[in-house]
């Protein structure tokens, strides 16, 4: 088998100069990579720069080596085509099926997944306009990864920053791994909540958990690579944002359960990853518990905090979406997850044994699926985004059962 391709697309963004970041990652991990720029984009990194880097012409128009047919040609011998940074211009044309160009027209013949890494200002990427036209493009099967939030060309801060490039690499990475599988999640609303909430005792003490987010973070990762928009909402985790995924970031049971119910109102899919704090103190002390010579410490009253999971099992925020809770056990495992699943009411229940050495903190994870209709999927040892997989191939079943 040869070397993947991948068709690198570079629009006319500032952000244009970490393509070449991304170029460099592709082809030192085996990728055959042909860029095709705009005319645009030349006027920020030109067309040297990328025939060096890449070995191969990086031509912007189709009167180029007619002979070889090139608008029709690249296109169809793609494995992948991403295209980093995407205008808003280019996401327009591309949803519109322009083709003045040798990008657009290769987006109209290629057949493999098609990536786009958006990166404007904030008010373009929100203008209703863009808006729209990415809708289009998910709809139609395309990854399209949110643009990152920060720094952008002036001086100014927002949503609009292109991921960083070892970011969109491995989005790019995962969605040549899935192959003909391809972005089945395309199009969809995914809401995950990872992490451990803390509830605070004092200004400096919380109760709190050993979740360290990692298994909502795969979650997250997968679902973008599967074309889905993704929001995450982080409970106290150190992780980086994964690229393409809007992160709400949280720190209590009552934070994150407004957070998730707030996205959940137009999600396909709620997956509750994060682990939930049952209880917090009932009292919450202005200024620091003092130790006071001779005297036991006043215990901690605790109140229950309210059952995320059951409560949007119970009521679904629209028709026909997917719940999935995550039920970790110290013993009797199964026997106590499918009575959870039926007292939740969710659709599945991923149930895996923790420890102080299993599962929290770690970069793997196994587990039991359990399902309402009474079906089981043992997922062996290894990655938690290789269980991330296995979640999401059930929940893009049960959604594809939906639209049927
Ligand atoms: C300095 C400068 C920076 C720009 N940065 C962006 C950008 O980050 N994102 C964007 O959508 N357009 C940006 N533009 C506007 C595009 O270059 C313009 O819409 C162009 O027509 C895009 O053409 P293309 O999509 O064919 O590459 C920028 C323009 C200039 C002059």
């Amino acid at each position: 088998m040869g070397k993947p391709k991948v068709v690198l697309g570079v629009s006319g963004g500032i952000a244009a100069y970490k393509a070449c970041e991304l170029l460099r990652r592709l082809t030192e991990s085996g990728h055959e990579v042909r860029v095709v720029p705009t005319a645009a984009s030349l006027n920020f990194v030109g067309e040297a720069t990328w025939a060096a880097l890449s070995g191969n012409p990086a031509g912007t128009q189709v009167w180029e080596t007619v002979h070889e047919v090139p608008h029709v040609r690249i296109g169809q011998g793609a494995d992948l085509v991403v295209v980093a940074p995407a205008t808003a211009d280019m996401l327009a044309k591309a949803a519109h099926g322009l083709a003045d160009d040798l990008l657009t027209n290769t987006l109209l013949t290629a057949r493999c997944p098609v990536v786009f890494a958006p990166a404007m200002h904030t008010e373009m990427w929100e203008h209703p306009a863009t808006q729209e036209n990415v809708a289009t493009l998910r709809r139609r099967g395309a990854v399209v990864i949110e643009p990152a939030v920060g720094r952008l060309t002036g001086k100014d801060t927002g949503k609009g920053r292109l991921p960083d490039p070892e970011e969109i690499y491995e989005v790019c990475r995962r969605v040549l791994a899935r192959g003909a599988a391809g972005p089945d999640l395309a199009g969809r609303h995914v809401v995950i909540s990872a992490g451990g909430t803390r509830e605070p005792l004092d200004p400096v003490r919380f109760l709190g958990n050993r979740s360290s987010g990692k298994q909502g973070y795969a979650l997250a990762r997968t679902a973008a690579a599967r074309g889905a928009r993704v929001t995450l909402v982080a409970a106290n985790t150190a992780l980086p944002d994964p690229a393409g995924v809007d992160v709400v970031r949280v720190g209590t049971a009552l934070q994150l359960r407004e957070a998730v119910l707030g996205a959940a109102g137009d999600a396909d899919a709620v997956v509750m990853a994060a682990a939930v704090a049952d209880f917090r103190p009932a009292v919450y002390a202005d200024g620091k518990i003092k130790k006071k010579d001779g005297q036991e410490p006043a215990p901690v009253n605790l109140v229950r905090n309210p059952d995320i999971l059951a409560e949007i099992s119970a009521e679904r925020a629209r028709e026909g979406q997917i719940v999935v809770g995550f039920a970790a056990e110290t013993d009797d495992v199964l026997a106590n997850g499918r009575t959870k699943l039926a007292r939740k009411g969710c659709d599945l229940l991923v149930v895996n044994e923790v420890g102080e050495t299993k599962t929290f903190g770690s970069e793997e994870n196994e587990a039991v699926i359990l399902a309402s209709d009474g079906t089981e999927t043992p997922v062996a040892h290894g990655p938690k985004e290789a269980l991330a997989d296995a979640i999401w191939d059930r929940v893009a079943a049960r959604l594809a059962r939906r639209t049927a």
